[in-house]
């Protein structure tokens, strides 16, 4: 019940925060995108930062919940949307441009789509928890509160200059006994990785990720999905591929190909969701820059 209240009050907010915006959300949207988009030099640069876009003017989340939301991005989003949200290699639009994401408060307009609203667009569903969906919105929004005149994050790496291969291969290789033997070994699962794994961003976006892009779904060859079981009042329990899960349902698709949703109120029926991924999801937290681009140049000696 606490949970539906706090929904009602966020969708109240969005539309009262439309109402004391200076123009229309439409406008302001627009208005934003011309400035931020690709041809977008100038666009504003001139006039000072004059108007007070609500993206640049909102509070933002706490370090930590934007600490985890930009670990979440990184993982699940970065390759379709790009490491600076500009919009990335397989397919993502920029999210800097994205009425979506403009008009979007605490993630009320981002986790829909996060979940599954545009699937038939190309957007694939992913089943990260309410927290996670939150903290990615806020990171989100913490980009766009920054985003200067040319739609680059102050301080981001000009994307055309990337070079993931800036790390420390020897580095990398004590972390990676440190921290990756204990499941990895260069020589076995992980032999010529660099040889499957050409471009050195698919190498790192795939061993941050664990492989097939942190629980997504529909994308990447390698996407192993969470499985679900679930164990009904009269105690028989159902396992199978986990299609979505929220509040109110969960839905699976059953070892016999066929699609069961099964209502869910509070802890009834119990539902547990194992995630092939969650190892590599609980690395990513702790990983500062450094030691990303060290594992990787090592890894891209594994020929
Ligand atoms: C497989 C590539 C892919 C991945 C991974 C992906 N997206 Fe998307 N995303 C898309 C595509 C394609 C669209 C455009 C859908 C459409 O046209 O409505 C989109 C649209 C969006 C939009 C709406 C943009 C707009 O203005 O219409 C948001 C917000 C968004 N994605 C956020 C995310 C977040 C957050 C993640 C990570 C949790 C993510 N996406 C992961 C491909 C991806
Ligand atoms: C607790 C065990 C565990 C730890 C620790 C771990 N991984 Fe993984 N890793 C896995 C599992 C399980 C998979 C397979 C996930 C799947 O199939 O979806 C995986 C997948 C991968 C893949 C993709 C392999 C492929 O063939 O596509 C790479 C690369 C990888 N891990 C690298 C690393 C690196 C580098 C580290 C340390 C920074 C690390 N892993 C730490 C368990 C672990």
């Amino acid at each position: 019940m606490k949970r539906l209240v706090a929904v009602a009050v966020c969708a109240f907010a969005m539309c009262a925060s439309g109402v004391i915006w200076a123009q229309p959300p439409e406008q302001t949207g627009a208005g934003a995108a011309r400035g931020g988009g690709r041809g977008g030099r100038g666009g504003r640069g001139g006039g000072g930062r004059g108007p007070t876009f609500p993206q640049q003017t909102r509070a933002l989340a706490s370090p930590e919940v934007i600490a985890r939301g930009k670990a979440v991005y990184g993982v699940n989003c970065g390759a379709c949307h790009g490491a600076d949200l500009r919009g990335g290699d397989q397919g993502g639009p920029s999210l800097l441009r994205s009425l979506s994401a403009l008009s979007d408060q605490h993630g009320e307009t981002i986790g829909p789509i996060v979940r599954g609203s545009r699937q038939d667009k190309g957007m694939p569903a992913f089943n990260l928890n309410e927290d996670d969906v939150t903290a990615v919105a806020e990171y989100i929004h913490s980009v766009l509160a920054q985003v200067g005149t040319q739609a680059r994050p102050p301080g981001a790496v000009d994307p055309d200059k990337l070079n993931v291969l800036v790390g420390n291969a020897s580095a990398g290789q004590t972390y990676f006994q440190a921290k990756c033997a204990s499941c990895h070994s260069v020589a076995g699962d992980l032999k010529s990785i660099a040889s499957r794994y050409s471009d050195p961003r698919t190498l790192q976006n795939t061993w941050v990720s664990g492989g097939g892009g942190g629980g997504r779904r529909g994308g990447g060859e390698n996407a192993k999905p969470s499985t679900v079981t679930v164990t009904l009042a009269n105690g028989q329990k159902l396992e199978g591929i986990l299609v979505r899960k929220d509040d109110f349902i969960v839905t699976m698709i059953l070892p016999d190909g066929s699609r069961r949703s099964i209502a869910r109120d509070g802890d009834a029926p119990k539902v547990e969701v194992h995630d092939p991924n969650e190892a590599h999801k609980k690395l990513v937290p702790a990983l500062t820059d450094d030691d990303m681009h060290n594992v990787t140049a090592y890894l891209a000696t594994v020929k």
